[in-house]
């Protein structure tokens, strides 16, 4: 879409609430019209199991492979995203996720894989959100790719009592 919104949600912190964050906004936006993609890019998974699928490790096709088509110069796979029935569309992660990043590390221009990924989803979305890990690793890479997408950055914190 044309002012398409790309949201990244962050923290280097774990259980601060980015996974639920990036669901429930998602619904909310969905829920008032918007076209939406939750684009999972935690190696774990949380995200793409909390939309209900049960074995994220055996999915075909991931970010990771839509990733690897952007390095390698081919085709995106066609059937990467997996509608939801609470109307957001999710594009899934597994383990994978976290082989291409160490990977990522010997790719020229790392920080545009992502962003390439991104800019094939805008014309279809009103909202990308993207449910981040928790390091600064994949979050390096990508931030110069979030910046180059525009997109907003959303940090949920809660302080850790232990
Ligand atoms: N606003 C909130 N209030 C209370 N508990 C929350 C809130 N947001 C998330 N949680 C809980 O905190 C835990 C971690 O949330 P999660 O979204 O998985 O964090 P992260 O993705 O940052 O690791 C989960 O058990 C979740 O249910
Ligand atoms: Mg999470």
């Amino acid at each position: 879409m044309e002012n398409c919104k790309v949201i990244a949600i962050t923290n280097q912190k774990g259980g601060v609430g980015k996974t639920t964050t990036t669901v429930n906004l998602g619904v909310g936006l969905a829920n008032t019209g918007n076209k939406v993609v939750l684009i999972d890019a935690d190696p774990q998974g949380s995200l793409t199991v909390s939309l209900g699928v049960k074995n994220p490790d055996e999915l075909d096709v991931s970010l990771s492979s839509l990733m690897q088509s952007v390095i390698e110069d081919e085709q995106p796979p066609g059937n990467a995203i997996i509608a939801h029935n609470e109307g957001v569309d999710l594009l899934p992660s597994n383990i994978e996720l976290s082989g291409m990043e160490t990977g990522l590390f010997n790719v020229m221009s790392r920080e545009y894989v992502l962003k390439s990924c991104i800019e094939g989803l805008k014309k279809y979305y009103d909202y990308i959100l993207i449910d981040c890990m928790p390091s600064l690793g994949m979050i390096d890479t990508g931030r110069g790719s979030f910046r180059r997408s525009e997109a907003g950055l959303w940090l949920p914190a809660l302080p850790d009592p232990r």
